[in-house]
């Protein structure tokens, strides 16, 4: 069983794919261990403990800089033997000495096509501006490992999803969500976790079951 922990900051709806997946059996040799919340009033904590899911928190708002603050969500992995990190909706940069003791062994998903609509600044929301912006008529979203470069880590399964007149950022929000983010990301684990997944410098094989 690879023992996971998911690092949430908000709603946790990605965290809801993924629970409703390793529940009806479909992330095989995972065992969901920990949820740890940036944010002490994150609904996905919620979620976790409806779940039954232990959850902790590692208040942002507590560390004077992101060097403390990564150190201590360090230190929370270690103490609970934590195997595989997802960031769903997660909404900090890790910072090297995370990324370096988690090499391919942390997988963000990101609600854009990278490396469209992505890097420092384009998280949440913004991102979807960006695409709106920019007049895209295909956006979707990417589940890749996290490397020192932001959103440029290996890519795992990316998903394309239609840009429809009339869209609004938050229209379009909801449709990556609902047909790509709350698919591959759940697939992704699972891939990991049955020990599918071959890191081939930046390119990530699927290998065969
Ligand atoms: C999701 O759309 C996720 O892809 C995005 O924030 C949202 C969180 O929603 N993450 C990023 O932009 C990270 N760069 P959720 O809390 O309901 O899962």
């Amino acid at each position: 069983m690879v023992k996971t922990a998911v690092l949430v900051s908000g709603g946790g709806t990605n965290l809801q794919a993924i629970i409703d997946s390793y529940v009806s059996g479909k992330i095989p040799n995972c065992r969901l261990a920990a949820v740890v919340s940036s944010n002490p009033l994150a609904y996905a904590l919620k979620r976790a403990e409806k779940a039954g899911i232990p959850g902790h928190v590692v208040d942002v708002n507590l560390y004077p800089d992101r060097g403390s603050f990564c150190g201590a969500i360090l230190d929370k992995l270690r103490e609970l033997s934590i195997e595989l990190v997802v960031l769903a909706g997660f909404m900090y940069i890790l910072d090297p000495a995370i990324i370096s003791h988690y090499r391919n062994r942390i997988i963000n998903i990101h609600p854009a096509l990278i490396p469209s609509f992505s890097g420092p600044g384009c998280y949440g929301l913004h991102v979807h501006e960006m695409a709106l912006k920019m007049g895209v008529k295909i956006t979707g979203a990417t589940a890749h490992f996290v490397s020192e470069d932001v959103d440029a880590g290996p890519i795992i399964l990316q998903k394309a999803v239609e840009v429809r007149e009339g869209d609004t950022p938050r229209t379009l929000q909801r449709r990556v969500m609902e047909e790509a983010e709350w698919k591959i990301l759940p697939q992704a684990i699972a891939l990991y976790c049955s020990g599918r997944l071959k890191v081939d410098g930046h390119i990530v094989r699927i290998m065969e079951e």
